[in-house]
C-alpha cells in the first residue's frame, strides 16, 4: 500500500460480513489482568495490532511467558500473581495510551523495581500526571532520566512495592489512569482508589471494574473510593473471549448510510449491551436513520432509511464521534457534537483534525479550525451540510485527507470517500499514511474491499473424512461466509427416521416419515445447521454408530435426497438474507447438483489410510471406505468430482495450507 490510498466509491451496495477485529481496550486490559492472575490463562478473539504488541511486547520483556498466536487470534498467558520477574527494564510503549498507562501502575507493584519507559513523541505530550502523583503517594518515584520529578515519559520509575492506603487520581484528562489503578488495586491489599473531580469516557472504567470481576476480583465504590473488598491474586481463566470492537464495527454500521439500496452489513459477535461502551454508537445511528437489527450475538444494518442531523453527546464514547463527523456533511441538517473536548489530547487534536480535514472538503465547521487552534478548551463541534461544497472540492482531483497518524481520522474519512458522489464512480477522497488504521484495525481496507464483492458460491465436495468440515469451516471464517455441512442434514434425517421407526429396506416407512419433518435453519457464528421442529440436534447423536451405519443407505433413497434438495438450495438466500459474503457448502453432491454453477468448486482427497486415522484420533468408529463406496456407486446424486472442479489431495497438506489454497481460487472468482 503507498503512502497515500484513493477511496473507490461503492457504485452498488455494500453487502456481507464485517470481519471486526477484537476489541484493543478488552484485549489490552486482559493482558495485564491475566498477567496479575496466578496462572494461565487464554485470550480468544484477541486484537493483534500496533497497540496490543506493544503491550504484549513490555510482558515479555519483563520476563512473562506470552505466546501470541496471531493466525488464530490467540494468546496464552502465565500470570504470577502480582510478581514481576525482571527488577530492571527499559520498555517502549510508543503512542499507545493504555501500555503507557496501565505498565507504569502494573510496574509499581514490583517491591524493588527500577525501569524507563519512553513513547513516540505524541506519548510524551499526553497526560500522565494524574496517574504519577497517585502512585507517588502510594511509595512510587516518578522521575525524568535527570533525576527531577516527572509529568510524563520519558519516564524512570523507582518502585517498591504500592503500600496500603488510598490514593487519589485526577483522571479528568484520560479515564485510563483510573483504569489502570484499578486493576493493580485487587493486588495491593488495603489499596483504595478515589476520583478526583470527574473523568471521562466513564464506560471504560465501568469496563475495567466488570473485566475486574470476570478475573475473580469485584470492585466495588464505598463512600466514592474504589476498592477490593476481596483482595488477592486474580483468577486465571481457562478461556476469556475478547468482544470485537465496537469503536471499529461504527464504520460499518456507518457504511450503509453511503452505500447503495439493498446493502445489507451482518457484524457478527456484536452485542449492544456488551463490556464497550461505544456501543452506544448505534443508537446514535438508529438516530441518525440507521436501519439497524439485533440478532443474538450479531447486528445486521441495512441502507438507511433517512440521513437526519441532530444533536448529540459523545463524552461516554468519543471514539466514535470522529465517524459520524465524516457522514454530518451528507445529512439534511447540520450534527452537534457534544463533550468531546478530551480528544482533543488523544492521538492528536482530533476535533481540530477532523475540522481541518472537513473544511478542506469545502464543509462548514463551527468552531472553524482556526478558532480551535487558538481556543484549546472549546468542546463541541457543529458540521453543515455540505455536498454541493464537496462536489467542488472535487471536482478535478480527489481532495488529499492528511490523518496525523490517527487511525480514527483515516478509517472514518475512508467511510464518507465510500459514498458515489459524483455519481459516476469518481474517487474524491485520498487517504494519507492509509497504514495507521494498523493502531487498532490491521486489516480495515480489506474488510471494506470485501464488502463491495459480489456474493460467492463455494461447493466442496469429498469422501468420509477428506477434511470438508475442518476446511469449509475455517474458510467461512476467514471470507466471512456461511458454512453448510450438508452431511450433517442427512444425518439429521437419518436419526429423526431412524427414531420413527423407519428403515431403508421398507421406502413406505421412509415415504410417511419425511413429510412430518419440519425443517429450519439456525445460524451459530458462521455455521448455518439444520433444526428439527425448531432443535438443533446434538453433535454427538449425529455421529452415533447407529447414525453412522445407516446414513449412507438413507442418503442413496432418492426420495430422502429430494426431500433436502430444495431445502439446501435454499440456504444459499438464507446466506444472502444473513448478510453473509458468500456461502460454503460441503457434501458429496455440492457442485454437481446442489451448486452446479459455484464460483468455485472443490474435491478435497486423501488416502484412505490418513481418513481412517483421522476418524480414529476423532474417537469415532466409523468404516469410512464403505460408506465411500456407498456414496460413489448409488444412482441417486452418487458422490463425484463435479466438472471443471479443483481437486485438493490434503494427505500431506496442513489446514493452514489447504485454506489457502482454496484462499487463492476465491481470489481467482472474485477477479
Ligand atoms: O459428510 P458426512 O460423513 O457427515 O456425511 C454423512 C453421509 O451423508 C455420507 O455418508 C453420505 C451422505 N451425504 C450425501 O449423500 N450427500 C451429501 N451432499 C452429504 C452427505
Amino acid at each position: 500500500m503507498s503512502d497515500v490510498l484513493v477511496i473507490r466509491p461503492f457504485a452498488g451496495p455494500a453487502r456481507g460480513l464485517a470481519r471486526i477485529p477484537g476489541s484493543k481496550s478488552v484485549t489490552n486490559r486482559a493482558l495485564v489482568l491475566a498477567a496479575l492472575a496466578d496462572g494461565e490463562t487464554i485470550l480468544e478473539g484477541a486484537l493483534f495490532s500496533r497497540d496490543t504488541r506493544i503491550l504484549i511486547a513490555a510482558l515479555q520483556e519483563l520476563g512473562f511467558s506470552v505466546d501470541a498466536d496471531e493466525s488464530a487470534c490467540r494468546i496464552k498467558l502465565i500470570g504470577l500473581g502480582g510478581r514481576i520477574p525482571k527488577a530492571k527494564a527499559k520498555l517502549h510503549v510508543g503512542n499507545a495510551g493504555t501500555a503507557a498507562r496501565f505498565l507504569t501502575a502494573f510496574l509499581c507493584l514490583h517491591p524493588a523495581g527500577d525501569y524507563e519507559i519512553d513513547g513516540d513523541a505524541a506519548m510524551r505530550a499526553r497526560p500522565m500526571a494524574g496517574l504519577l502523583r497517585a502512585l507517588e503517594s502510594a511509595g512510587a518515584k516518578c522521575l525524568t532520566p535527570a533525576g527531577s520529578p516527572a509529568d510524563g515519559f520519558p519516564l524512570r520509575l523507582v518502585t517498591s512495592g504500592l503500600v496500603n492506603g488510598e490514593v487519589s487520581c485526577d483522571a479528568s484528562s484520560s479515564s485510563q489512569m483510573l483504569s489502570a489503578l484499578l486493576m493493580v488495586a485487587p493486588i495491593a491489599p488495603g489499596f483504595s482508589v478515589r476520583l478526583i473531580g470527574t473523568t471521562v469516557s466513564e464506560p471504560f472504567v465501568e469496563m475495567t471494574a466488570k473485566m475486574c470481576a470476570h478475573f475473580g476480583r469485584p470492585l466495588i465504590q464505598n463512600h466514592g473510593a474504589w476498592i477490593c473488598p476481596q483482595p488477592g491474586a486474580y483468577r486465571p481463566l481457562s478461556v476469556y473471549a475478547v468482544e470485537p470492537d465496537a469503536s471499529a464495527a461504527s464504520y460499518f454500521i456507518a457504511l450503509p448510510a453511503v452505500t447503495g439500496k439493498k446493502s445489507l452489513i451482518r457484524l457478527a459477535g456484536y452485542d449492544v449491551s456488551g463490556l464497550q461502551g461505544d456501543t452506544a454508537f448505534a443508537a446514535i445511528a438508529k438516530a441518525c436513520g440507521a436501519d439497524l437489527h439485533e440478532e443474538t450475538g450479531a447486528i445486521t444494518v441495512r441502507s438507511w432509511s433517512a440521513l437526519r442531523g441532530g444533536d448529540f453527546n459523545f463524552n461516554a464514547f468519543s471514539d466514535t464521534f470522529l465517524t459520524l463527523a465524516a457522514l454530518a456533511p451528507l445529512l439534511d441538517k447540520p450534527v452537534t457534537l457534544r463533550g468531546i473536548g478530551h480528544t482533543r489530547h488523544q492521538e492528536t487534536d482530533r476535533m481540530l483534525a477532523m475540522a481541518t480535514e472537513l473544511e478542506r472538503l469545502g464543509v462548514r465547521v463551527e468552531p472553524s479550525a482556526q478558532s480551535l487552534r487558538v481556543n484549546k478548551s472549546l468542546d463541541a463541534l457543529t458540521i453543515y451540510p455540505g455536498r454541493e461544497a464537496m462536489l467542488a472540492a472535487s471536482q478535478n482531483a480527489p481532495v488529499q485527507i492528511h490523518t496525523y497518524e490517527d487511525h480514527r481520522v483515516a478509517m472514518s474519512f475512508s467511510i464518507l470517500g465510500s459514498y458515489d458522489l459524483h455519481g459516476n464512480g469518481q474517487p474524491w477522497i485520498a487517504i494519507h499514511d492509509p497504514l495507521c488504521t494498523g493502531k487498532t484495525f490491521p486489516g480495515f481496507f480489506t474488510a471494506l474491499e470485501q464488502l463491495r464483492g459480489t456474493f460467492l458460491r463455494i461447493a466442496v465436495d469429498g469422501g468420509a473424512a477428506s477434511g470438508k468440515s475442518s476446511t469449509s469451516r475455517a474458510v467461512a471464517a476467514a471470507h466471512g461466509l456461511m458454512h453448510v455441512d450438508t452431511g450433517a442434514h442427512y444425518r439429521s434425517v437419518t436419526r429423526a427416521l431412524l427414531s420413527a421407526s423407519a428403515t431403508p429396506d421398507n421406502p413406505r416407512s421412509v415415504i410417511a416419515a419425511l413429510p412430518t419433518l419440519q425443517l429450519g435453519t439456525k445460524i451459530t457464528g458462521h455455521s448455518a445447521q439444520l433444526t428439527l421442529s425448531g432443535w438443533v440436534p446434538m453433535d454427538a447423536e449425529l455421529r452415533s454408530p447407529e447414525v453412522n451405519a445407516s446414513v449412507s443407505r438413507f442418503a442413496a433413497m432418492s426420495e430422502v435426497r429430494h426431500f433436502l434438495f430444495a431445502y439446501q438450495r435454499s440456504q444459499v438466500e438464507v446466506a444472502r438474507s444473513a448478510g453473509f459474503s458468500g456461502i460454503i457448502m460441503e457434501g458429496r453432491d455440492i457442485g454437481s447438483i446442489i451448486m452446479p454453477d459455484a464460483e468455485v468448486r472443490i474435491f478435497l482427497e486423501a488416502d484412505a489410510q490418513a481418513r481412517t486415522a483421522r476418524r480414529a484420533a476423532e474417537g469415532q468408529a466409523d468404516a469410512v471406505l464403505s460408506r465411500d463406496q456407498q456414496d460413489a456407486s448409488r444412482s441417486a446424486a452418487p458422490m463425484v468430482c463435479a466438472e471443471g472442479a479443483t481437486r485438493i489431495d490434503n494427505t500431506t497438506l496442513s489446514l493452514l495450507a489447504v485454506v489457502e489454497k482454496v484462499g487463492q481460487l476465491i481470489a481467482q472468482a472474485r477477479r
